[in-house]
């Protein structure tokens, strides 16, 4: 496609950041009523125990006391707690978050504590966000679930409300609710409503997507939305059954993930031929049946390279989202061979990787494609350097990298960036490292870095990508 002054497939960008754009409904709540027992009128607000108090559960936990609910926000981490009711941020990243809990702590209205099952006996409501992850050999790792589990038994009552939130796998969530009832005796309702905000953006995508609710029977399923119109201003949808909210989640991150294999096989396509792959995906996206992903160096972080592992850990028989996985994971050995070949050889050679957590601006290592990169380079005999302008040098050489401090640098001949940061988009690499040949260019994000005479930069799915060196 030639490039013109106007272009008719400006709005048919990448599909990676989403298909359509979903803003923010109004807040539309009037001030609440508290109720004690709170038993789901409407305009009623009661108390809380958010279970689970990290990245997801503590905006959460502010967005309900916002609304005016009471919360306990429950952690097994003292230190966690405690910062938390100092009024101070845990973290950074998450716009509102500081302002919010200086207010709700300073208000009393959020109060965080590790005594769970006091919590849960105060409360109307109890709802779980702790992580469930799949280990390598592709079985569950719930012990936080099975944590936050005796936390609901040794706290529940009747009429108590017990909410899912953690993703997992479809019939998790029945067989908690079956249990909590059955070891403490006390009729409760269950829910599973998946959460699909992305941190960083926790607040804005809380206003915008649709709230799925799913409930173990239709009085959990009343009482459950009820919860939500009262703490959203987002649509509730209420789903036929609770393992079809299960299955939702599951299937829009699986999609995602297959469709990153997609584009990424795309990629290969057009790196041996010649054609830049961007220009072809703005192509094919510009009518409505196609919403081809953006290719790249792999898939990072606790959500997208797990939940396809979770559908196949109750059916494993599922050969496209298996494939996925393992083309995905495969990036990384593709860019360590395009490194190798612009080298001749990978032993004795300096490389630098850049960009270690899983995705630019978001302090999470689960699944990060650089750590990857950065073992696979050592492993065929490379020296490496690391850095990421959200760790520090102690951070990187827990990571078995040589940190990296920023100055220039004679032996680098090869850089890895492995996420789309800002620090690297236009970075000087011809001033920080005159030796370097190649630069590979995992998010395909550096066209404005600049490079040593004679240095080139490989992308994924750009004539002189990754698959034809
Ligand atoms: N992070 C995301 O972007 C994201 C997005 C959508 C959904 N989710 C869902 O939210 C879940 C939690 O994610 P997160 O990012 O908040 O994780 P996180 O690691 O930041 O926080 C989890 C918290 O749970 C606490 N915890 C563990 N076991 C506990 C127990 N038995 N009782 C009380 N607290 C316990 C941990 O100490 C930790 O503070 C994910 O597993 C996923 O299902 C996450």
């Amino acid at each position: 496609m030639s490039a013109g002054t106007t272009d008719p497939l400006g709005r048919a960008t990448s599909m990676l950041g989403g298909s359509f754009t979903a803003e923010p409904h109004p807040c539309t709540h009037g001030t609440p009523v508290t109720a004690k027992p709170w038993v789901g009128a409407p305009g009623t607000v009661g108390t809380i125990a958010v279970i689970g108090s990290g990245k997801i559960g503590l905006p959460l936990a502010l967005q309900f006391a916002s609304h005016g609910w009471r919360v306990h926000a429950v952690d097994i981490n003292q230190a966690l707690v405690d910062i938390i009711n100092s009024g101070v941020a845990p973290w950074g990243g998450e716009p509102n978050l500081p302002e919010l809990l200086a207010e709700h702590v300073g208000s009393g209205r959020l109060r965080a504590t590790i005594d769970g099952p006091a919590a849960v006996r105060d409360a109307d409501v109890a709802l779980v966000v702790v992580p469930v992850l799949v280990r390598d050999d592709g079985s569950i790792a719930d012990k936080a679930l099975v944590g936050a589990t005796e936390t609901l038994i040794a706290g529940a009552h009747d009429d108590l409300l017990v909410i899912l939130e953690t993703t997992v796998p479809i019939g998790t969530t029945r067989e908690l609710v079956a249990k909590v009832a059955a070891k403490s005796g006390a009729k409760v309702f269950g829910c599973f409503s998946p959460e699909r905000v992305l941190t960083g953006q926790t607040f804005r995508n809380l206003a915008a997507y649709p709230k799925l609710v799913g409930g173990t029977d239709a009085a959990s399923l009343a009482r459950a939305t009820a919860f939500y119109e009262s703490v959203l201003d987002a649509p509730i949808a209420q789903m036929q059954t609770l393992e079809a909210a299960e299955m939702a989640k599951l299937a829009e991150t699986t999609y995602r993930d297959v469709n990153i294999a997609l584009a990424n096989e795309f990629a290969r396509v057009a790196d041996r031929h010649g054609i830049d792959l961007s220009e072809v995906i703005r192509a094919a996206n510009s009518q409505p049946y196609s919403h081809i992903h953006e290719p790249g160096i792999g898939v990072g972080g606790h959500c997208i390279p797990v939940y396809p592992r979770m559908i196949l850990s109750t059916d494993g028989d599922l050969d496209v989202i298996k494939t996925a996985r393992a083309v995905n994971d495969g990036q990384v050995d593709r860019a360590v061979d395009a490194v190798a070949k612009q080298l001749g050889s990978l032993k004795g050679a300096t490389v630098a990787v850049l960009g270690l957590t899983y995705r630019e601006g978001v302090r999470e290592l689960a699944h990060a494609r650089g750590p990857l990169v950065a073992d696979a380079l050592r492993e065929r005999g490379a020296t490496v350097l690391g850095a990421d302008p959200l760790l520090s040098a102690d951070d990187v050489a827990a990571l078995k990298m040589t940190p990296w401090d920023g100055s220039a640098n004679a032996q680098v001949s090869a850089v890895v960036v492995a996420t789309a940061d800002a620090a690297y988009r236009t970075m000087d690499f011809a001033t920080l490292f005159p030796g370097l040949k190649v630069l590979i260019d995992g998010r395909n994000a550096c066209a404005g870095a600049k490079l040593p005479a004679g240095a080139k930069r490989i992308g994924f799915g750009r004539p002189n990508g990754v698959a034809a060196q």
